[in-house]
């Protein structure tokens, strides 16, 4: 209904910032339960000073995206993924889950409703979905909220790196985003405020982002800033760092089915040392936001190791990532499951 509006965006150049769109879906948690919901063209939220989220960062969010299809349709990958990981970001936090039926279908709903910010096929742009439960009400001891928010908003957006394709380089920081039984697999702003700092660093000398080590030991190699690693060995394996305190990326987990069955290769879920990090002669970084970004190098203790190439992806991260956008945009058959269509 809404693919009569237009908007005037030029899409090859938008990159990963926030625009306001025309609606937005909020639900209330009062009482035991969770409202209707409904969609709103407000984007300002009225809550009290002492909401658990302000103080205790009691609140957790996803990050998913919808596509357009050469027909003119659009997608969602594996949302169903993200309304589980969501749960289980609640049950960490003592938060209200929201129920993964309404969060497809709230979700939809502000697809269809914003759908002419969604970009045209072969853009390579997307529209970006942030489903969000905050901690609200009238509190100021450490416990959970007596009431919440779930909303979902969304936005156009282009590559989340710059150069998209490009290898870009990593530094290994010395800080930790997360405890090692804290909540690393849980999607909470917490770990995000933590990541602001060493992020800064790692710009400031030149670097894309940075590279956390496990909190425990500071040995191996566990998540590419927002998103999560992954390594090609000389005989060609996919490997993938397993680890309690890395946020489970649902793009980490469909690439390991697509390396298994689509690309024939061998996948290790395993410890990765940072010393042993030239086994890999391939590495990428992998989540929504980052799709699949190729690491060119990464330093660490004053050395840069380089993997394929600082110009050029390598050729099993180019399959990869065919593969997987393929899918995500409707031009090859995934896995059963993976694909929930919009309208
Ligand atoms: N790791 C962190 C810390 C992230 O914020 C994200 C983004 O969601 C990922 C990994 C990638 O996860 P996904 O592929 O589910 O987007
Ligand atoms: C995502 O990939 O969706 C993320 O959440 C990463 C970042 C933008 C926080």
């Amino acid at each position: 209904m809404n693919m009569e509006k237009s908007v005037n965006i030029d899409w090859s150049t938008i990159g990963f910032s926030y625009r306001k769109t025309d609606y937005r879906y909020l639900s209330y948690w009062k009482d035991g339960k969770w409202d209707d919901g409904k969609l709103t063209e407000d984007n300002m939220l009225h809550i009290s000073e002492s909401s658990t989220a302000l103080h205790y960062g009691q609140q957790c969010f996803e990050g998913m995206k919808a596509y357009r299809r050469k027909d003119g349709r659009i997608q969602l990958f594996r949302p169903d993924r993200n309304a589980a990981r969501m749960q289980n970001s609640c049950r960490r936090i003592l938060m209200s889950e929201f129920p993964i039926d309404r969060f497809i279908e709230a979700v939809k709903k502000v697809v269809k409703a914003n759908a002419h910010y969604v970009p045209p096929y072969g853009t390579g742009a997307t529209l970006y979905i942030r489903p969000l439960i905050i901690g609200i009400g009238d509190n100021i001891g450490v416990r959970p909220a007596p009431e919440y928010i779930f909303t979902v908003f969304c936005m156009p957006v282009g590559p989340y790196f710059k150069g998209g394709m490009a290898p870009i380089n990593f530094i290994v920081t010395d800080y930790d985003r997360a405890a090692p039984f804290g909540t690393g697999a849980a999607k909470v702003g917490g770990n995000y405020a933590a990541s602001l700092l060493p992020h800064e660093e790692a710009v400031k000398k030149g670097f894309a982002d940075c590279i956390y080590l496990d909190p425990a030991t500071h040995t191996k190699l566990e998540e590419v800033g927002a998103a999560n690693f992954f390594g090609i060995t000389k005989d060609n394996k996919f490997v993938t760092p397993d680890s309690p305190s890395i946020l489970p990326s649902i793009t980490r987990e469909s690439l390991t089915v697509l390396a298994k069955d689509f690309l024939d290769m061998k996948v290790e879920e395993r410890d990765i040392y940072i010393d042993e990090i030239d086994e890999f002669v391939e590495a990428g970084a992998c989540g929504t936001a980052a799709v699949i970004t190729p690491i060119g190098g990464i330093e660490y203790k004053g050395k840069l190791h380089v993997f394929h190439s600082q110009t050029e992806v390598g050729p099993i991260t180019k399959k990869l990532y065919d593969t997987l956008v393929g899918i995500q945009f409707g031009d090859i058959e995934g896995p059963e499951g993976w694909i929930d269509l919009v309208e």
